[in-house]
Formats: structure tokens, C-alpha cells, sequence
């Protein structure tokens, strides 16, 4: 976020207000236009809105879309200056068999990317999901197999990606969901996966080191999920997640950022300043803090009408994005751009229940901008 000069005790400099006026003005037009019905989108992108302040915006992709789809890709150009693979930079589609890669995929994002001078972000080196069976049976062999596997991993993703990618999720949803959640965890802070039976906790540390050997200028990212609502469930996640990344950073492990997922959901209760305060603690920690899979899920029985689900939905997103600014976020990414291909109407799991479908990212079915577009619009105009 662009410095702005401190306003005058008492007072908000003029200056100051001036420009957050217009800027907000600007995006406000932009969103305005382009809100109209089946109005084509006119005005800045949310990327470039986001870059008048010094921020980043951006959205997963999928590589079959960008292909296949033109509305798609024309609303990628519009919107999105910072692309992450939606699943293309798994270890699943990267290496389905062990020595055998395919880049392919995550390849054509990455220079449909360069050709438009939008980055791309890597996600995720380390998951316990998109995780091949192969890896899972090779890992449980014992310790020296689980630590070559990890290592041959890394070591052939960030040679081969390394002048493209500079910013990567090396360990995606290490820690364990409290209890109580609809993902029972065995007792413990960590997530029980395949290389935390196999190597332990430091697996974690491994992972970290093993990138920093490949790359010593990547940025070396820690991401997970469900630390956002102001609820005994999440500030468990909050609690557990620090405790992780304090250890981390004491035992000087080579980890730059937090990735926040962000998977936020109407339903559960949201405070600006608890979530504030911790994006504060975790940059307290020396570590920038990104918001990478924003999206927002409805609860079932939600307002029929568009209109009042957009509405709910953009507030949730304002009160979201200002928080996190306040913190101090500087780069967000939504979980896709377009409610027809987003997760949250094609995954069962977190589909709603009652037929209707979400409408939880800042496009619609039509790719026409939405609530949810000007309320993060109009949060980076004013940051
Ligand atoms: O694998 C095929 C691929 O070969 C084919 O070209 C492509 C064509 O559409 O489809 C691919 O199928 C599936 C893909 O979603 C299509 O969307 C993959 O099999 C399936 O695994 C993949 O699911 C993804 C899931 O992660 C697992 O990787 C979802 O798209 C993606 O939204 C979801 O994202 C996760 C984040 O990584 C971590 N945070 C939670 C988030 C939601 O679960």
C-alpha cells in the first residue's frame, strides 16, 4: 500500500482524503459501468486498481479454460495480474509417477502469463491431497525414501521453474483442524498426512530447506485454510498456525510468508480487528502475509434473489479485504474469477445443499462484474 502522509493530529490531511476520494470515485465509475446489466466491463481491472495502490491482485487459473474458453481468458486479461494453477502445480499433475513429470500444464499458464506480463505464483509443493498414490505408498517405506521422494520433488519442480515462478506454497494446510470440525483430526496440532507419519514434524523444515537450497531468492510461502471467522474453531487454527510459524522463525527455517486460503463462509461470524490482529502478529514474525484462494460461500437458505446474496456476499468481501489491508496484506488472489467454474459449485463438498448455487467469486455466470468486484474494488481504491 502506496505511504501516505500522515494527516495532521486532529485532522485527516486533505491530501490524503483528496486522493482516497478520488481513487474511490475511480473505482466506484469503473464499478458502477460495469455493474450495469449485461454491461461489458469498462474500466480498470481489479489488478490495475490494485496496482494504483502499490497492491496485487490476482486469481487461480485453470490452463483447459484458458484454452478452451474466451470469455475466460478475456476476463483473466481484464481482471487478474497475478495468476496461481488451480491444480496444475500439483505434485499430482506435475510428477503422476515417480520420475515422470509433466509441466505442460503449468507451463501454459505460466507463458500465457509472460505474454501478458502477469506473474504466475506456484502452488503447492507439499500437500497432502493431490498427493499420488505412488508418493503415498513410497513415503510410508520409512524415512530415507520419504526424505529422497520430498527432495527429488523440489529439486526437479524449482530447476525447471525457477525463472518463472518466484513465489511458491511450499507446505499447503500443514496443521490440524481443531476438533469439532467437519474433518475430524487425531489429537495433535498437526495435520496427520502420509510425510508427517513418515519424517515427523520437521518435515515441515525439510520442505522449507530443501527450497531455500534450490533457490536462494524465492519467496517461500506457508499456506492454509479456516483462520479467518471469528469463531472457538478458527482462533484454535490461529493458536496452532502460530505456534508453527514461531518455531519456524526460532529456528531461523528459511519461511518468508503466510498464505491465508480465505475460503471464507457467510455463516460464521467475521471480526475485522481479531483478524486484523493476527495478520499483525504473523508480520510481527518478519513475515509478509498474502491472501491467496479469497472466495465466499453462501449458507443454504440464503435470499433467493441475486441481489441480496451479491449484497451479503460483497459485505463479507469489504469487511475481508479492508481487515486484511489494515493488517497490512498487500497481495490477494481470489479462488478463480468466475462463479460457473468456481470449486464452490463444482465440488459436492462445499456445493449448497438446496440446488441453488454460489455466487462467491467477483464475476458471475455471465463474467459481469459483481457486488463482490466493487467492494474490493472500492477497499484497494481506498487503501
Ligand atoms: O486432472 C484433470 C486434468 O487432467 C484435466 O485437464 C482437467 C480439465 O478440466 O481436469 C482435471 O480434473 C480435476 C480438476 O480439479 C479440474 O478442476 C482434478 O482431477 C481435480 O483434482 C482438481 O481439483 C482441485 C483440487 O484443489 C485438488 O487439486 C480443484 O480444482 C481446486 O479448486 C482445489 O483447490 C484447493 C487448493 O488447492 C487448496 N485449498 C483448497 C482448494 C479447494 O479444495
Amino acid at each position: 500500500m502506496a505511504a501516505s502522509p500522515l494527516p495532521p493530529a486532529g485532522g485527516v490531511c486533505r491530501r490524503v482524503l483528496l486522493g482516497t476520494s478520488l481513487a474511490a470515485a475511480a473505482a466506484g465509475r469503473a464499478g458502477a459501468q460495469a455493474l450495469q446489466p449485461g454491461a461489458a466491463a469498462a474500466g480498470p481491472g481489479l489488478y490495475q486498481i490494485a496496482r494504483e495502490k502499490g497492491l496485487t491482485f490476482g486469481a487461480a487459473v485453470q490452463a483447459g479454460l484458458l484454452a478452451s474458453d474466451a470469455s475466460y481468458a478475456a476476463a483473466y486479461e481484464r481482471e487478474a495480474g497475478l495468476l496461481v494453477p488451480e491444480f496444475e502445480g500439483k505434485w499430482a499433475t506435475l510428477q503422476p509417477r515417480e520420475g515422470e513429470f509433466d509441466f505442460a500444464q503449468l507451463d501454459a499458464i505460466v507463458q500465457w502469463g509472460l505474454a501478458r506480463g502477469r506473474a504466475t505464483r506456484g502452488h503447492a509443493l507439499v500437500w497432502h491431497e493431490s498427493f499420488p498414490q505412488w508418493a503415498v505408498a513410497a513415503v510410508a517405506e520409512g524415512a530415507p525414501r520419504a526424505r529422497a521422494v520430498m527432495a527429488a520433488h523440489i529439486a526437479r519442480v524449482l530447476s525447471t521453474t525457477r525463472l518463472r515462478i518466484r513465489d511458491w506454497d511450499v507446505v499447503n494446510e500443514a496443521v490440524a483442524d481443531p476438533p469439532g470440525s467437519d474433518t475430524p483430526q487425531p489429537e495433535g496440532e498437526l495435520r496427520n498426512t502420509p510425510l508427517l507419519r513418515a519424517l515427523g514434524p520437521s518435515y515441515i523444515e525439510t520442505a522449507f530447506r530443501m527450497a531455500r537450497e534450490q533457490d536462494a531468492t524465492l519467496r517461500l510461502v506457508l499456506n492454509d485454510y479456516g483462520l479467518e471467522e471469528d469463531t472457538p474453531w478458527a482462533e484454535e487454527k490461529r493458536r496452532r498456525l502460530l505456534v508453527l510459524v514461531r518455531g519456524l522463525v526460532q529456528r531461523k527455517v528459511p519461511l518468508d510468508a503466510v498464505g491465508i486460503q480465505a475460503h471464507l463462509q457467510i455463516v460464521r461470524p467475521f471480526s475485522r480487528p481479531v483478524f486484523r490482529d493476527f495478520v499483525r502478529a504473523l508480520r510481527a514474525e518478519g513475515l509478509a502475509v498474502l491472501v491467496t484462494e479469497l472466495d465466499i460461500r453462501e449458507g443454504n437458505g440464503i435470499p433467493e434473489d441475486y441481489v441480496a446474496r451479491d449484497r451479503l456476499v460483497a459485505e463479507r468481501a469489504a469487511a475481508f479485504t479492508e481487515a486484511a489491508l489494515e493488517g497490512g496484506v498487500r497481495t490477494f488472489l481470489t479462488w478463480g474469477l468466475v462463479d460457473r467454474y468456481s470449486w464452490l459449485v463444482s465440488e459436492p463438498g462445499v456445493a449448497r445443499q438446496d440446488g441453488k448455487l454460489h455466487r462467491g467469486l467477483p464475476l458471475d455466470w455471465e463474467f459481469s462484474r459483481k457486488e463482490m468486484w466493487r467492494a474490493m474494488a472500492q477497499a484497494f481504491a481506498a487503501a
